[in-house]
This record gives structure tokens, sequence and C-alpha cells, in this order.
């Protein structure tokens, strides 16, 4: 067996066939090869790695070069994806001996952290990720927000097709990258691809700024407005999305909109009828998961006062002994030489840096033993707070 990373214009002889099989309707119709072949210019910059026996491919995968902000940090992050392999040789290692490659590759050219959404997240649990919050979806009828029809907001939204829209958008979750936890953008290689999609793009303007912009397309007639993720920088930037909304009052039943599991609408107005929900499931609706994949570029992210040894066990790209040290609000990250005071699995500690589970939640989940005296310095050094992918790849 072969390890090996390949150029994305390699993808269509040795992924495709592992990809379509795994995630199309098949047999499939050729063109579906060629559109795989014609969309590899926007994969030019994604690691790419397969598993060959005999010229074959028969396990691949693949990460995509994306920033993430993790606790003020801003990251380089490994966006996994594309993980397949032919049915006659799985459950023989092959794709935990590709993504071993991966990740040490994506580490060695400077992504500190990963995420991927997972067709079931026990398996990925075994390569150190954990579980965040899968995004959320409010639906409700455009009535509700009638108190916004007329209301005199301080800016105004333009309507625009995606590839006129598609440059503020990228310039606002630019913005947003710098500011929210949990956020993550693809280069600008992956993301030129969704220019010429098929969508509306609603830009809020406010002083001459871009507070807030949406995908949206409208299904029909009397029928639903579904909405990509409501993107704002504040509640001005969202108030004037949802005031043009709300002006489809007559021409649509239904508006369906992505939204941070940290929104609330329903205080969005007064007997404001909606529904937000997180539909999990799998294969096809995961929650995202991330890892950390370097433990020293976490210095300088944003963290509580505390200061605990931990040790690592069982990682190649992180294990050890780690110092852990928060001060005047950032954290320190240097190899340890104390007696740890917790054992953690890379995913453990995941979990408390993007703010998703507490010490004891990681003990209960069987993610590290922590001793009694470290719970309160772990807890205080990683505050819960719940990060916001947004990405969906
Ligand atoms: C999922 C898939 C990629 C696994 O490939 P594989 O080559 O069988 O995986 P491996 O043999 O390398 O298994 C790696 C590890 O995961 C474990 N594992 C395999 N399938 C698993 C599952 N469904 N749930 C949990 N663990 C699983 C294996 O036991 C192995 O554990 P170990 O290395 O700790 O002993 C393959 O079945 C596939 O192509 N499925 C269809 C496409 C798909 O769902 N891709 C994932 C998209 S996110």
């Amino acid at each position: 067996m072969e390890f090996r990373q390949i150029s994305a214009a390699e993808r269509t002889a040795a992924m495709f066939p592992l990809q379509s099989y795994a995630f199309l309707p098949s047999p499939w119709p050729e063109e579906d090869e060629a559109a795989y072949r014609r969309r590899m210019v926007f994969f030019r910059t994604a690691i790419n790695f397969v598993a060959e026996e005999g010229g074959t491919a028969l396990a691949g995968a693949a990460a995509l070069r994306m920033r993430q902000n993790v606790r003020g940090k801003v990251h380089d992050m490994a966006g996994v994806a594309s993980v397949a392999s032919h049915p006659s040789a799985r459950r023989r290692g092959l794709v935990r001996g590709v993504l071993e490659r991966l990740l040490r590759q994506a580490r060695d050219e400077g992504h500190t952290v990963s995420a991927l959404y997972p067709f079931r997240p026990s398996f990925y649990a075994r390569f150190g990720y954990v579980g965040i919050p899968r995004h959320r979806t409010a639906t409700f009828a455009p009535e509700g927000l009638d108190h916004l029809v007329r209301a005199e907001l301080a800016g105004e939204v333009e309507r625009l097709p995606m590839t006129d829209g598609f440059d503020e958008w990228q310039q606002l979750q630019q913005r947003l990258l710098g500011e929210r936890h949990g956020f993550a953008v693809y280069d600008e290689t992956r993301a030129a691809e969704f220019r010429g999609d098929k969508w509306w793009m609603a830009v809020a303007r406010a002083g001459g700024e871009v507070v807030g912009a949406v995908p949206y397309r409208v299904g029909s007639y009397g029928g639903e407005l579904e909405a990509e993720n409501l993107l704002s920088t504040g509640p001005l930037g969202r108030a004037l999305l949802l005031q043009f909304f709300a002006r489809h009052v007559d021409q649509v039943a239904r508006v369906r909109v992505k939204l941070d599991a940290d929104d609330v609408p329903e205080l969005w107005g007064t007997d404001f009828a909606v529904t937000t929900e997180a539909k999990v499931d799998h294969p096809r609706r995961g929650g995202p998961m991330v890892r950390v994949l370097d433990m020293p570029a976490l210095t300088g992210s944003e963290a509580g006062d505390g200061d605990v040894t931990i040790e690592i066990p069982d990682d190649t790209l992180t294990g050890g002994l780690w110092r852990l040290v928060g001060e005047g609000g950032r954290l320190t990250v240097t190899k340890g030489t104390a007696t740890p005071e917790a054992t953690l699995t890379i995913g453990g500690l995941s979990a408390l840096l993007y703010g998703v589970l507490d010490p004891t939640e990681v003990v209960l989940r069987g993610l590290g033993t922590v001793d009694g005296a470290a719970e309160g310095p772990l807890s205080s050094l990683f505050p819960r707070h719940m990060p916001y992918l947004c990405a969906d790849f």
C-alpha cells in the first residue's frame, strides 16, 4: 500500500470514483465526472492524500485551507473533507493511514486547528475530534415581523445577484473571522466557486459600512424564502436584514434562515411565532467537529486566570506534558515539567478550548481525568463559550 499526496488535477482520476460512489446516487451519468473535473480549479490549494494499491486509489481525503477564530486568535485551519474509501477496502485501516498523514502534513504547513462535518462522530472521535454546535434554523411567517416593515432604521438593504454581492459578503466574513469565536472562512481559491451560485445576496449597509449580508432564494410565489447564514456585525445589521425579509409578507408564506446556536429568534418580536431547530442525524446532518493540531500555537488565545499542567497521552501531533497559564486575559502554552494535574485526550482539551464542555463534562464523556484541585483552574482558563463555525464543507 502506498500513501501519496496528489494534486487537484489528479483528484478526478483518483478520488472522484471513491467520492461519487460514497456520496452520490450511482451509477452516475458521465457529466458528473466532467463537472467534478471542472470544479478542481477551486481545489488547487487543498492538500489531498490517497492510499493506492497497484496504481488504484482505494481511499482518499483532503484538507481545505481555511482560517478560524478560536477564542480570539485566528488560526490556519485544516477543513477536512472528501473522506472515502472503496467498499472492498473498508475496515483495513486505509482511511486511518490517509488521515494521519493528511493531518501531519496540514500541521507541518502551519494549520494549527482542524474542523470537519462527520458522517458519524464516533469515527472522528478516534482521530481526536470533538463536537461543537450545529447551526440553528429558524422558520417563521414574515407577518411575525410586522413591527419592522415600516420601522425607520439607520441603514438600508440592497438586493444583488450573488456575483455582484460576493465581494462584500466575503469582506464581511473576513471581519467576522476577527471577531467571532469559532467562525471559519475558506481561502480565496475555494471560496471563488460560490461567486457563481444562483442565490440573491441581501447586503445591509449603515454609515457607509456593510453591517449584514445573507444569501437567499425564493422557492415559489406563496411558498418559502430560503436563506443561508444570517451574518451581521450586530443588532442593526440583523434588524435591517429581518426588515427586508418582513417586506416579503405578501410574497412568501415562510422564511427559513440559518443562525448561530446563540441566536434566540423568539426575542425578535412580540407575538412572534417561530420554530428554531438544530436537527442532527447521521450520516447527512452531523454537527461539526474540531480539534487542535498544535499546542504551542494556542498561546495568545483569550483565557481566564489559571495555571495547570496537563498531559495529553497518545497523540502524535500534540502528545506530551503542557503547562497552561492564563494571565491578563491571555493564555500561554509551554512544555510542562511538573506532575500533571489532569490527563486529557486531545478531544478533551479541544472541548475545553472551544468552550463546549467544562472539566466535569470532559471527565463524564470519557475524555480525560482531572484532579479535584485542577477543576477550578481549568474552568477559569476556559469559560463556556459556544463557537459558531458557520462554514459548511
Ligand atoms: C467511513 C469510511 C471512510 C471509513 O473508511 P475505512 O477505510 O473503513 O476506515 P478505517 O479502516 O481506516 O477505520 C479507521 C478507524 O475507525 C473505525 N471505524 C470504522 N468505521 C467506523 C464507524 N462507522 N464508526 C466508528 N468507528 C469506525 C475503525 O475501527 C478504525 O478504528 P481504529 O483505527 O481505531 O482501530 C468508509 O466506510 C466510507 O467510505 N464510507 C462512505 C463515505 C463516508 O461516509 N465518508 C465519510 C464522510 S465524513
